[in-house]
């Protein structure tokens, strides 16, 4: 697996740290409201955990598994593959995502969950792809881990047709993996 890597962009070290450094500002920001924090599946789950690690103060866990298709704003839909499973009305919800990339996800899935009731909601994304946004995507993350060029990355979550997940880093495959398939 790791010879399929060309370059490491984002070490364990580094993920680390930031990670640590989000739980921190997210502790301080959410202290004594009980946030429900909802991991997007399944990507997200690397960071989420070793996110509530360092989230020492009373919160919810909730999963979810959303795609979206179309484009933009108008027009654009979110499928929910595998749905929430607590209530998040008058709660305050974080989402923690991956990756925001065109930014489709996201501009979906935060209005469905005001819609449903949730008294507000923030977005902690670990990566950043800015380059990528769709024009007709306004909305912004709230806390981010590392902005990142326009590349394709795979590890701590992210795949590549199912696969890297497992990689303790964000790397950048080989041009010829992609080749094989
Ligand atoms: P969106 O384009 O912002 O809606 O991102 C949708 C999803 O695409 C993300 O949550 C990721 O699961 C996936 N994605 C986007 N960029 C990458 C990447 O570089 N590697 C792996 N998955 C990605
Ligand atoms: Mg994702």
């Amino acid at each position: 697996m790791k010879n399929d890597i060309r370059e490491i962009l984002v070490s364990e070290e580094q993920i680390q740290g930031r990670v640590a450094e989000l739980a921190q500002a997210l502790v301080e920001e959410y202290d004594g409201r009980t946030p429900t924090v909802v991991c997007v599946l399944k990507g997200s789950v690397m960071f989420y955990t070793d996110l509530l690690r360092h989230m020492q103060i009373p919160l919810r866990l909730d999963f979810m598994s959303v795609s979206s298709y179309g484009a933009g704003t108008t027009g654009g839909a979110i499928h929910i593959r595998q749905e929430l499973t607590t209530d998040i009305s008058g709660k305050d919800v974080i989402i923690v995502e991956d990756i925001m990339d065109s930014g489709r996800t996201l501009n979906l899935l935060k209005p469905l969950l005001l819609k449903r009731g949730a008294k507000s909601v923030k977005i902690v994304t670990l990566l950043d792809k800015p380059s990528r946004r769709d024009p007709a995507v306004t909305l912004e993350p709230d806390y981010v881990g590392f902005v990142i060029e326009d590349e394709f990355v795979v590890g701590y979550g992210l795949d590549y047709a199912e696969q890297y997940r497992n990689l303790p880093y964000i790397g950048i495959l080989k041009p010829e993996v992609y080749a094989k398939s």
